[in-house]
Parts: C-alpha cells; sequence; structure tokens
C-alpha cells in the first residue's frame, strides 16, 4: 500500500518531526516524509532533516506583505510536493482560518497539555503555579480556533511538587516523542475518523486503571 505524503512544519528545534523522521524510517513507518518545511531559515530542525536526506524547505514568512499571500505560497508547495497530511511541530506562526480550512481534517498539531485546558503559550508555568497535579500533551486535528479541534491521542504526565517549568517540560517533551508518532500511525493506517468533531479510532484500547498523584501510601 502507498504510504501517507506527509509534511512536517517547524519554527525552532524541531524534537517532534525528528520522533516523526524515526518512526517513519523504520521498515513498517506508516508514512513517508516528502517535506520539512520552516519559516525561519536556520531553524536547528532543518539541519537535522537535511541529514536525513529529508527535501527541506524555508518560506520565511518576513518576505510576504501579510498572512495570506505567505500562507498560499505554503500550500502551493506543499501540493507541489503531494503532501497529503501536515504535521505542524512547533510551527510558531498563527495560521488563517482559510488556510486551516483548505487543509480541514489533513492538519493536526501538537500542544504541551492535556487539550482543552491551556490552550496558548507558556503551559507549563501556569500547571505549576494552579498546583495541577497532572498535564500532558495532545495530538490535535486543527481548527480555526487556537488549539482547538478533535483530539485524536493525549498522554497524562504528573507533576512533581518540586517542578520547575524546564522539568516539566522535558518530561511532557518525552510523552510529546511518543504520542505523536502514535497518533500518525493511527491515521496512516486508515484507523481514525471525525464524527460529529469527534475523533473515532478503530480498535482502539482504553488502559482501565488510574493515576493518582501524589501515590497512595
Ligand atoms: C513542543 O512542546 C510542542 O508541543 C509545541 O512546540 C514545542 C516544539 O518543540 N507545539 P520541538 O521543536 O518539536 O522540539
Amino acid at each position: 500500500m502507498a504510504r501517507l505524503k506527509i509534511a512536517v512544519l517547524i519554527s525552532g528545534r524541531g524534537s517532534n518531526m525528528r520522533s516523526l523522521v524515526e518512526t517513519c524510517s523504520t521498515t513498517d513507518g506508516p508514512a513517508e516524509i516528502v517535506m520539512v518545511l520552516s519559516n525561519v531559515a536556520d531553524a536547528a530542525g532543518l539541519k537535522f532533516a537535511k541529514d536525513a536526506g529529508i527535501p527541506t524547505m524555508t518560506i520565511d514568512h518576513r518576505h510576504f506583505p501579510d498572512r495570506e499571500t505567505f500562507e498560499q505560497k505554503i500550500t502551493a508547495s506543499l501540493i507541489d510536493a503531494g503532501v497529503e497530511l501536515v504535521c505542524l511541530a512547533g510551527f510558531m506562526r498563527l495560521l488563517t482560518a482559510s488556510f486551516v480550512n483548505t487543509w480541514r481534517d489533513r492538519l493536526v498539531n501538537i500542544h504541551p497539555s492535556l487539550l482543552p485546558a491551556y490552550k496558548g503559550l507558556h503551559t507549563h508555568a501556569r500547571v505549576i503555579a494552579d498546583g495541577a497535579r497532572f498535564t500532558g500533551c495532545t495530538v490535535h486535528f486543527v481548527r480555526p480556533e487556537m488549539d482547538t479541534g478533535p483530539i485524536i491521542v493525549q498522554a497524562a504526565v504528573p507533576v512533581a511538587f518540586d517542578d520547575d517549568a524546564d522539568n516539566l517540560a522535558r518530561r511532557v517533551l518525552d510523552a510529546e516523542h511518543q504520542i505523536y508518532p502514535l497518533a500518525l500511525r493511527l491515521i496512516a493506517e486508515g484507523r481514525v475518523t471525525i464524527e460529529n468533531n469527534l475523533v473515532r479510532i478503530k480498535g482502539a484500547q482504553t488502559p482501565v486503571s488510574s493515576v493518582v498523584n501524589p501515590g497512595l501510601g
């Protein structure tokens, strides 16, 4: 069966992109990464992608008069490359409703919180300030309103009492590197459908036990 053609959009470090590259490079890899695209020419992730032999492209938003023309260029490049699914991975530009609707149900994002809680930036500092016992990360289909859309996979991460935002970010990032490849695999295997703006996953198993923080006893 032909592998799903995906593009990964980044702006910086690109560790989530790396986790997708790694899962796609296995013999039963779920998808083929046909492009890594960045709006920042010196994004660290671009070098990794180049070294991995993946076509890369920079489209610098500053070279366009407005968001629409910037996004039109991105869409044209994605279509040229035959992209079927777009994975946002630390792409730090707000996207217009027009772009999001063009790629509706073919555009996914990873966010470092348990959505719908803690949309936006600085999630870990806000979680700690609130004294929440759990946070996590979410892979979701993108809808026009920021950090909304049907949820595909989440991981819950306990918050330690002495966590600072950096420690917590590291543990959440480890979980991100597990769930983004999983979500991609589920989509590529054709197991994910959206009904009434909710995701259904064929054959998905739900863990039944709860996790308590602090631990009992
Ligand atoms: C991740 O925390 C992701 O959840 C958020 O931006 C960060 C990107 O990190 N959207 P990286 O560039 O993938 O390392």
